[in-house]
């Protein structure tokens, strides 16, 4: 652990937090495998808007079966949990608006500029300032559990291990210490309303999303486990998914790591 590190003020965290339900039952732990695992498993956090927050993870789970490696004390690593819904092919909405939710609170707090990656990586100058991981539990049409892990680097200036995309924090980019309590509830506060958005104008959380993400109309290159596909990256469709357009032909793509080439 680094001097800076310091441990997460409930209180100052608190005070901030505007929400209806979500993050009213918080949980904070000093070490777990991973906040998401915790959350999909467990029977005793299992109240709709629950937030785990971990100090440490020490296996933190990235997309693409990628671990998530971060400083303990210096940065947020939480997962939220949704329940009880059955929004089926719109699952990827929640992710979309979980980065518009860190873009938004890391413009308001520290007026940076913040851009969108598809699916869900929050970039500052072109590296990674955030990731996101949705995870679930279904039967049949229903989501009984939807789990939005969420990871922002927030306080740590060196990054060792190696990375798919070079990684950044906002204090390197604000040149301040920032709150991690403040960022977390600003979070937390917009995550909120944007699941209303979801609601009741999903086509919304398109267009903020798309007016983020400089790669549409871009030559791009999408890596999945299996494949290389090569085209342009079109649009998104109304459920999130990524148009790609090879010579005329339109191909959605529903998972997948993108990058210009
Ligand atoms: C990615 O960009 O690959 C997604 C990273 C998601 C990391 C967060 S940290 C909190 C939550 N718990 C996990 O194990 N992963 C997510």
């Amino acid at each position: 652990m680094k001097s800076e590190a310091r441990l997460f003020n409930i209180e100052e965290f608190d005070i901030k937090l505007d929400t209806e339900f979500l993050g009213r039952n918080f949980v904070y732990c000093d070490e777990v495998e991973s906040t998401n695992k915790l959350l999909l498993e467990s029977k005793e956090f299992n109240q709709n808007g629950t937030v785990i927050l971990a100090e440490f993870q020490s296996g933190g789970r990235g997309r693409k079966n990628r671990q998530w490696v971060s400083n303990s004390g210096q940065n947020l690593t939480f997962s939220i949990l949704l329940k009880d819904f059955t929004h089926g092919k719109k699952i990827n909405l929640f992710n979309l608006a979980a980065s518009l939710a860190v873009a938004h609170s890391i413009e308001n707090l520290y007026q940076l500029k913040v851009e969108l990656k598809w699916p869900n990586d929050v970039l500052i100058k072109n590296k990674k300032a955030a990731g996101i991981l949705l995870e679930s539990i279904s039967k049949g049409n229903k989501i009984e559990k939807l789990v939005v892990g969420i990871g922002v680097n927030v306080n740590q200036t060196n990054f060792q291990n190696k990375f798919d995309i070079s990684p950044t924090s906002i204090r390197k980019e604000f040149k301040e210490i920032v709150s991690r309590e403040r960022l977390l509830s600003e979070i937390l506060n917009n995550y909120e309303s944007l699941l209303k958005v979801i609601k009741y104008e999903p086509e919304k959380i398109l267009t903020d999303w798309k007016a983020k993400c400089k790669m549409i109309g871009e030559k791009v290159k999408i890596t999945d486990y299996t494949s290389v596909k090569y085209g342009i990256f079109d649009d998104i469709d109304q459920n999130g998914f990524l148009i790609l357009k090879t010579g005329d032909k339109f191909e959605k793509i529903h998972f997948g790591d993108v990058s210009l080439r």
